[in-house]
């Protein structure tokens, strides 16, 4: 072919192609910001997995869980002051990690933590035996547990009434009694208010003296009937609240016993410089099962149990 020609044949072929080949472009990449072609939520999908897959990641590695009754510290040191109490097996924020104490957050708490308490996952939910020790909502608790003596004030709006669970362990551990000994059983005070033990506290001061009160009547705040926990037991000796319920086979039997159901004997006789009352051989207190088989075994106090372990 003539070069001329073979020249003008190509200038003519190339022109047709751009003109084919351009709207079919313009199409292609116009289709790509058509926010209402359907296919468009493809990218923005893919892109939505892209950048949440880290953040799926660092979810999971941002939370941990408590392996024990866990303190939350207002500094990273075991001589901070504890500001919260993590009960065992709630999942906690990991907000930093240092070597030893990790940055937590839980609930409206944030503060420092030990990291050997912490897991990644809740395992087989053992428990560390470690003791944990704090203030929630101004009630002093050891590794879960309230502790309310002398030395231990409730607030005067700590009002959580009768707890369920110690009523109706309650209610279990009076009637087995019962058909063991054939002798009914009768808890003749629970929960008390604070404003309640302020007037009782008055008037056995007023009745008995101020040596009794120091002995058997706790001051306003200062009393476990207030938590809701502990109960006043007796026969149909009518003994109520007297040491001469002490020998009766109904005290007896609940002291044995007591444990099977969650119930301490809280103020045994021979502890009396530890509890700071007189031997009560009537006022039982909830602690659970687990704790009250061992506060039982090893024949300790709560406070020897909860304090010096
Ligand atoms: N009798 C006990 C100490 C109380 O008053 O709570
Ligand atoms: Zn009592």
């Amino acid at each position: 072919m003539n070069p001329r020609l073979k020249l003008a044949a190509s200038l003519i072929l190339f022109i047709v192609l751009i003109f084919v080949m351009i709207p079919d472009m313009l199409k292609r990449d116009s289709g790509d910001f058509n926010i209402d072609a359907p296919v468009l939520s493809e990218p923005s999908a893919d892109k939505t997995d892209i950048d949440s897959e880290p953040d799926t990641v660092l979810e999971e590695r941002s939370h941990m869980f408590a392996t024990g009754n866990l303190n939350i510290r207002s500094g990273p040191g075991m001589d901070n002051e504890i500001i919260k109490v993590i009960p065992t097996g709630e999942k906690v924020q990991i907000d930093e990690r240092g070597d030893i104490w990790y940055k937590v957050t839980y609930r409206d708490a944030t503060g420092y933590s030990h990291s050997d308490y912490l897991s990644d996952s809740l395992g087989d939910n053992t428990q560390v035996n470690a003791v944990t020790e704090g203030f929630v909502e101004g009630v002093k608790q050891v590794n879960g547990l309230i502790l309310v003596n002398k030395e231990h004030k409730l607030p005067a709006e700590y009002s959580p009434g009768e707890n369920p669970e110690a009523r109706s362990r309650l209610d279990d551990m009076l009637l087995q009694g019962e058909k063991e000994i054939g002798k009914p059983m009768y808890a003749f005070s629970g929960y008390r208010s604070y404003a309640y033990q302020e007037n009782l506290y008055l008037s056995d001061l007023y009745n008995y003296g101020q040596e009794y009160v120091d002995k058997f009547t706790a001051k306003p705040g200062h009393s476990e009937h207030q938590t809701g926990l502990a109960f006043d037991i007796g026969g149909e000796s009518k003994c109520w609240a007297d040491p001469c319920f002490d020998d009766t086979e109904e005290a007896k039997w609940l002291a044995d016993n007591a444990h099977r159901f969650g119930f301490i004997l809280r103020y045994p006789k021979g502890k009396e410089d530890i509890t700071g009352y007189g031997y009560e051989s009537w006022h039982y207190r909830y602690v659970g099962e687990e704790h009250a088989v061992r506060i039982y075994e090893e024949g300790l106090s709560l406070e020897e149990y909860l304090l010096m372990q």
